[in-house]
């Protein structure tokens, strides 16, 4: 890229990185007896109170540009109460990274909710769709003579993905039940030491304590962004983001609007590319009709997926993974921008792409590969202007709590010390 017009910048999430955000869905299952969080998101790295801290670093390093979202829990503590501190807040980042040359991206939904919204169905409900269109005109009405770039919804597609996954787990769990005696073989194609059993019962007492903090009475009707659903519950989201988009443009058309999704570099083995097709309509192609009058798109990728018989692959024998457990894959950005854009003809802005791993020339080394596949892609006349990595610095990742280091800082849990990565550097200098 190599040109002042390509932002070269960093993403974070509210939750994520602020710290005591006590008024949302996560925070509420963070602190039930059986949560299944690991930690407890607590201060988090204290960037709501630490942020110009954060935005100096990013500006002395030489980035133009910052991924943050706003947390609705704070903007709209109540249904239809909202908070101007909270929104005044959210001003003062966005003027002050403005203010030290980073373009502000601001995402309105970044996984989490406020507990009255889950309180009242969360986002299975088709009530959540004026919900958040109402929050989305009360945000943007205050920050758009301050911004260019809105994002509606973080990961659109991710409530089908976990969807996916915890069909394949339930199988796993039957074929368990099934037969114990072939327990090993069950366990092992997850590949880490689990006790399926434990687990499940782990997550009915979960589920149960959950209705009951939200006040609800079916433990199965906790719809929290980040639970699994089915195409109805798919299909609300893109009608959130809709409404969202239209209300946006009525306040400001000259505003970028757009939404991200969480996108595989899918590779068929050998005779199951229908397969593979299908997966790709199901994360991509199925939401053209929603994001194609967008006018932009945030891809965020973190591998390739391997598809063969009965779907998901595990990764190759010997391949090197991440502490996510991910195969170590920055190829997968070039091939997933190449495929989308085959289809979604609007500008690209990678507004993901990151690894897990205490081995920061890991990071260094993905970091190179990933960018020299967009510059690939740039070279081929694809429209992509902008690289945010994931993650400005180690955060809360969400139930993996504080143990998976994304970050291009590193944050001292005790005192908060930010301690730059040569990855930090490096990026910031690639646009040089
Ligand atoms: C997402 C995420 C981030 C994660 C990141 C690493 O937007 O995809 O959930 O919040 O921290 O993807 O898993």
């Amino acid at each position: 890229m190599r040109n002042k017009d390509f932002y070269i910048g960093t993403a974070s999430a509210a939750h994520q990185v602020e710290g005591n955000n006590t008024n949302n869905d996560c925070w509420v299952l963070e602190n039930i007896e059986h949560s299944v969080y690991v930690d407890k998101s607590g201060i988090a790295c204290d960037h709501y109170n630490r942020y110009k801290e954060d935005i100096n670093l990013m500006r002395d390093a030489g980035y133009n540009a910052y991924r943050f979202s706003i947390e609705w829990a704070r903007i709209e503590p109540n249904e239809g109460e909202f908070d101007e501190d909270a929104i005044n807040h959210y001003l003062d980042v966005i003027r002050y990274c403005k203010a030290n040359g980073l373009e502000p991206f601001v995402t309105l939904h970044h996984f989490s909710s406020p507990k009255w919204l889950i309180s009242k169905g969360g986002w299975d409900t088709e009530s959540v769709i004026d919900n958040f269109r109402k929050y989305a005109a009360y945000v943007v009405d205050k920050i758009q003579d301050e911004v260019k770039f809105i994002m509606t919804i973080n990961e659109a597609n991710i409530r089908l993905q976990i969807a996916d996954i915890s069909k394949r787990y339930h199988l796993l769990a039957q074929q368990q039940e099934k037969s114990n005696d072939d327990v090993a073989s069950v366990e092992g194609s997850i590949q880490m030491g689990m006790n399926l059993k434990a687990i499940m019962e782990h997550q009915a007492l979960s589920a149960k304590e959950g209705a009951e903090a939200f006040g609800i009475e079916d433990p199965n009707a906790v719809h929290v962004f980040q639970s699994a659903t089915d195409m109805e519950g798919d299909l609300i989201i893109c009608k959130a983001h809709v409404a969202a988009r239209e209300a946006i443009r009525e306040i400001n058309p000259n505003l970028k609007v757009g939404l991200s999704l969480s996108l595989h570099d899918f590779q068929p083995l050998e005779g199951y590319e229908d397969l593979a097709e299908e997966e790709w309509h199901k994360e991509f192609t199925h939401y053209l009709e929603f994001i194609e009058e967008d006018d932009y798109l945030g891809v965020q990728n973190y591998t390739r997926s391997i598809i063969g018989e009965g779907g998901l692959q595990p990764s190759p024998k010997g391949a090197e993974l991440t502490d996510a457990g991910y195969e170590y894959y920055p190829e997968g950005l070039e091939n997933v921008i190449r495929k989308v854009a085959k289809d979604y003809k609007g500008d690209l802005y990678v507004t993901e792409n990151g690894i897990a791993t205490e081995n920061d020339k890991r990071r260094v080394a993905f970091i190179k590969t990933a960018l020299e596949g967009i510059q690939n892609t740039v070279d081929d006349g694809i429209p992509v202007k902008g690289y945010l990595h994931w993650t400005l610095m180690d955060n809360f990742e969400w139930q993996k709590g504080y143990s998976l280091k994304f970050g291009l800082i590193e944050v001292n849990r005790e005192t908060m010390e930010r301690t730059p990565k040569e990855s930090f550097t490096y990026l910031a200098e690639y646009n040089k």
